[in-house]
């Protein structure tokens, strides 16, 4: 049978982006005979509109059996008036905690074409290529105790970092698998120098490494220095993993090295299932852009290289995905701009359909 797709399009300008990932989706069947068994159904305020709750038990029992989901995004200001408890974002809480996705992959890429869109000098940018592998399930976010609590007569906030050494490992395993398929260098950042977690979390990556991958080059890099890395020459990294809270930061800070939020793509990857692959998520960095939704000026890109993230990772075709990369690099080269890749020159911007049009061209 066909490899299994579940799209989740959301809100805003969700489905409009999606829109474009639908036709690539659909050349892969028609061009290179890579047919995919698509589904489709309602996340987020989308949800909530129907059926009162941002992740219907079905669709997240869906999701549970494809071999990839592909979200686009969710929210808007309709939805701000909402309890938590049904706010679009926890459709999103729920997917990445059932399917236990605990590595988060956010590529920081930059074209050459919008080179000069980075924060950064240009030539400290042009030709980047470097992954973050986020841990996206433990750490400080979810350890107990939290809270607010009363201590004497102040208020004291409590978080928790805490990791076992199995969530550690799995993460660690993750990236590097990632590292053999890329440049095969894996940079590990903590704080081992003030943190017990930051300790274990060392000593269990050097114990893997060891055992597992003594043919990845591994380093250690404290997360402070790395952020300060990171904007000074990120070039001398392939592909970095941290905790949930660093990778937070310095995905973010990496994010910013490229440009545009409307060229952003990351999987979440969790456990292989029965036919060995991961269960997955890919979805584009940015949210429901709800100040250009339903204008058609929302830039597809994210989430086509999202959808490339899924060829590769999901589908075993690595090089069908360097196929669609290409495209988009040599549609950017030939001048094909978004509003969002519109620098202060301006010049004439295309719509989401056109740029999804001269992708597949
Ligand atoms: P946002 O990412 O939706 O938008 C930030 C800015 O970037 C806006 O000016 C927007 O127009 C622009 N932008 C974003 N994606 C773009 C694209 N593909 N093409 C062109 N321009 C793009 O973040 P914001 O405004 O903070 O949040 C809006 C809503 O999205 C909120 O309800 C928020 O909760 C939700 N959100 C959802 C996320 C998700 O579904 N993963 C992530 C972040 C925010
Ligand atoms: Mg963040």
């Amino acid at each position: 049978s066909n490899p299994s797709i579940l799209i989740l399009p959301g809100d805003g300008i969700g489905p409009e982006v999606m829109d474009e990932v639908r036709k690539v989706i659909a050349w892969y069947g028609e061009k290179r005979d890579m047919a995919f068994d698509v589904s489709e159904d309602l996340v987020g305020g989308a949800a909530y509109d129907k059926h009162g709750t941002p992740l219907h038990d079905d669709t997240m029992a869906r999701a549970m059996e494809v071999d990839a989901v592909l979200l686009g995004a969710v929210g808007g200001p309709k939805y701000d008036v909402l309890d938590f408890s049904v706010k679009p974002e926890r459709g999103l809480l729920r997917l990445r905690k059932e399917m236990d996705l605990f590595s988060n992959l956010r590529p920081a890429q930059c074209f050459d074409a919008l080179a000069d869109f980075s924060s950064l000098k240009k030539e400290v940018v042009a030709g980047l290529d470097i992954m973050i592998v986020r841990e996206l399930t433990s750490g400080i976010y979810f350890g107990e105790p939290r809270g607010i609590f009363k201590e004497g007569n102040e208020r004291v906030g409590i978080n928790t970092q805490r990791y076992t050494e199995s969530e550690i490992a799995r993460v660690a395993r993750s990236a590097f698998e990632l590292a053999r398929l890329r440049s095969n260098r894996l940079c590990s950042m903590e704080k081992a120098n003030v943190m017990e977690s930051g300790i274990l979390w060392r000593d269990v990556v050097t114990e893997i490494h060891a055992a597992e991958y003594p043919d990845v080059e591994l380093s250690h890099m404290y997360a402070d220095n790395g952020a300060m890395q990171l904007v000074r020459a990120p070039k001398q990294f392939d592909v970095i993993v941290t905790d949930n809270l660093f990778g937070d930061i310095l995905s973010d800070a990496a994010a910013m090295l490229t440009g545009s939020l409307g060229m952003l793509p990351s999987a979440s990857l969790g456990a292989p299932m029965e036919n060995g692959r991961p269960k997955a998520m890919y979805e584009p960095v940015h949210g429901s852009a709800p100040d250009i939704a339903g204008q058609g000026k929302a830039n597809p890109i994210a989430c086509i290289l999202s959808f490339a993230m899924a060829l590769r990772y999901s589908f075993e075709a690595g090089e069908e995905a360097a196929r669609l990369e290409a495209a988009i690099a040599t549609v950017l080269a030939n001048g094909a701009r978004t509003a969002d890749l519109l620098g202060p020159e301006g010049g004439t911007p295309i719509s989401t359909g056109e740029m999804g049009d001269a992708i597949i061209a």
